[in-house]
């Protein structure tokens, strides 16, 4: 199936980000938040995003400008689903939530379009029965930053069609991406899983004080060759992030295994969130 229009919905760090990578690409992308607020900062951070690239040398100023220009924003998610070829959803991780979403979706795109979810918690399944088309429903699952993250976790649920797997593959590789494959939904999927076990493992050595997290950051890095420690990469997901993918893991699989650990949930409590509230393991700004 042939994709020229892609709608964003969520302008949030995930969603801004994949509608510019989308744009990057050469699709003519749409990105709808039911704020215009959140939607005005998302252009601006989009557009200073171009600007640095053209600063860094690596992109020019006319592909700058003509990716800014494929991309629309709107605040009406029937505007923006009207001419959509593929919806990728990037709203709040609550099931209720993006059930209206996708069943409003349903009514909006046309009947060829596919509706993907970026959730990394909730399987498509959950969602597709508010449709009319279960079989154009899946993940497309991103990772942060998804403009730099190469990983796209494509999930089909069981009634997924072979087409909608083919052309969202097909698309993630159009993005650049190098997309993965997974045939059954599972809670976490395959990357959140590997992470969350070194997460786990990281936590519990800090908090028995075999070791600071600086040094456990130090020793995945170094060791390990990992970009960041598994307590940056906290604070760049953000803790708040972490912490609820772990009580929605906990609550589809009651295993107490996958319920937070408390040294997660006291700074989650404590609303120390990482980055994107100046401190979480380390501070910033
Ligand atoms: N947004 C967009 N681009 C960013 C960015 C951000 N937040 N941070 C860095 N970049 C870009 C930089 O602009 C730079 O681009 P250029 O090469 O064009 O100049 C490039 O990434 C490299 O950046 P830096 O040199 O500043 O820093 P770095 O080499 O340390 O890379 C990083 C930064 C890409 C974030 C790297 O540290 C990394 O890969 N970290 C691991 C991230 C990770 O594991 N993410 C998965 C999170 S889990 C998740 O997302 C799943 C979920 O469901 C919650």
């Amino acid at each position: 199936m042939h994709i020229n229009n892609i709608l964003v919905v969520g302008s949030g760090a995930m969603g801004s980000q994949i509608g510019l990578a989308a744009s990057l690409a050469g699709y003519a992308t749409t990105i709808h938040d039911i704020a215009a607020e959140p939607l005005a900062a998302a252009r601006e951070q989009i557009a200073s995003r171009l600007d640095s690239s053209v600063a860094k040398g690596r992109l020019s100023r006319p592909d700058a400008d003509a990716a800014l220009a494929r991309l629309s924003f709107t605040t009406s998610l029937e505007e923006g689903a009207a001419g959509a070829d593929l919806v990728i959803e990037a709203a709040t991780e609550r099931l209720d939530v993006k059930r209206a979403i996708f069943a409003a979706l349903d009514a909006a795109a046309p009947p060829h379009a596919i509706l993907a979810t970026n959730s990394s918690t909730l399987g498509s399944s959950k969602v597709a029965g508010s449709t009319s088309r279960p079989g154009k429903v899946c993940n497309m699952h991103f990772f942060n930053p998804a403009l730099v993250m190469k990983c796209v976790e494509v999930v089909r649920h069981p009634g997924t069609s072979q087409e909608t797997v083919d052309t969202v593959m097909e698309l993630a590789r159009r993005l650049g991406k190098a997309p993965v494959l997974i045939n059954h939904e599972i809670p976490g999927f395959v990357a959140n899983r590997l992470m969350g076990a070194i997460r786990d493992e990281a936590l519990r050595l800090y908090a028995e004080g075999i070791a600071t997290f600086e040094d456990i950051d130090t020793a995945a890095k170094t060791a390990l060759g990992h970009p960041m420690g598994p307590f940056e990469l906290m604070d760049l997901v953000g803790l708040d992030v972490s912490y609820l993918i772990r009580h929605a893991t906990f609550a589809e699989t009651g295993d107490p295994a996958d319920l937070p650990h408390p040294a997660l949930t006291e700074m989650y409590e404590r609303g120390d969130y990482g980055r994107k509230t100046g401190k979480g393991w380390y501070r910033y700004g």
